[in-house]
């Protein structure tokens, strides 16, 4: 599967897709997931913040806006392999000034280790070829102490409700894929990548292998997303203090 062709096409109307596919809720995920940082620790502090598979920027905004709320000073790195996909978060960002956009893919990222205090990777690791590479890989750029988020869909929702998530997610996204973007095959991709990811529970245990630390999730609107988190071990102490 051509993943980068996927999203280089589906750029121009990545943003609008995800307000119609998703009701507007995947706003609702990715501010839970900001509020979710750990913000109280870098006060003092100008943290560096990872947005791995960026795509069009909306947690490097939301992120940037939080920390201009709270009046904290941040560094905000958005990488992507998609040229389309960072062409239309440069757009979206680009009055913020303080993004560093990057070029690449989870599984290389172009960073000396130890280099950031925070990775996130928002519906993105759904999409990685090689997930235990990526996930090591996040490992080696935070630095000890550091921590991981992952928000992401799932693929079992409460059994409530499955009955009608399961033909929307196989049916009804590629659909409105056709119906709104001209483009099915993209979000055939969509709902077979979600059915093909693992579950929290076995994420969880891949982050484990992966080296992180203190992995914990919570579901987010009867169970359709997940966020993760892990934190990076200091070497030898076993702790996760900074
Ligand atoms: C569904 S979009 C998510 C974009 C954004 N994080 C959001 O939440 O709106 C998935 C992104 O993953 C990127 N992607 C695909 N393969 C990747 C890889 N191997 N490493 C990093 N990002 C990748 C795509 O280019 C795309 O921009």
């Amino acid at each position: 599967m051509d993943t980068q062709g996927i999203f280089d096409r589906v750029a121009p109307y990545y943003d609008k897709m995800n307000d119609i596919l998703s009701l507007g809720l995947h706003h609702r995920w990715k501010r839970t997931l900001v509020e979710s940082l750990p913000w109280g620790q870098y006060k003092d502090q100008v943290p560096v913040v990872l947005d791995c598979a960026c795509g069009t920027g909306d947690l490097g905004q939301l992120i940037l806006s939080k920390a201009q709320s709270l009046e904290q000073r941040i560094c905000v790195m958005g990488l992507d392999p998609s040229p389309c996909m960072l062409a239309q978060a440069r757009m979206k960002l680009q009055d913020a000034g303080q993004v560093c956009w990057i070029e690449a893919c989870a599984e290389h990222i172009p960073l000396p280790e130890e280099a950031v205090d925070i990775y996130l990777i928002g519906f993105g690791l759904r999409n990685v070829e090689n997930r235990k590479q990526a996930l090591q890989e996040a490992l080696r750029v935070v630095k000890p102490g550091g921590t991981f988020f992952c928000l992401e869909f799932t693929p079992e929702v409460h059994p409530g409700v499955n009955w009608a998530y399961q033909p929307y997610r196989r049916y009804g996204l590629p659909f409105l894929g056709r119906l709104f973007a001209k483009d099915p095959e993209s979000y055939e991709y969509l709902a077979q990548s979600i059915a093909a990811f693992p579950s929290p529970v076995l994420l969880s245990m891949e982050l484990s292998q992966a080296g992180w630390s203190d992995i914990d999730y919570k579901t987010l609107d009867l169970g359709i997303a997940a966020i993760h988190t892990g934190t990076k071990q200091h070497e030898n102490t076993g702790s996760t203090e900074t």
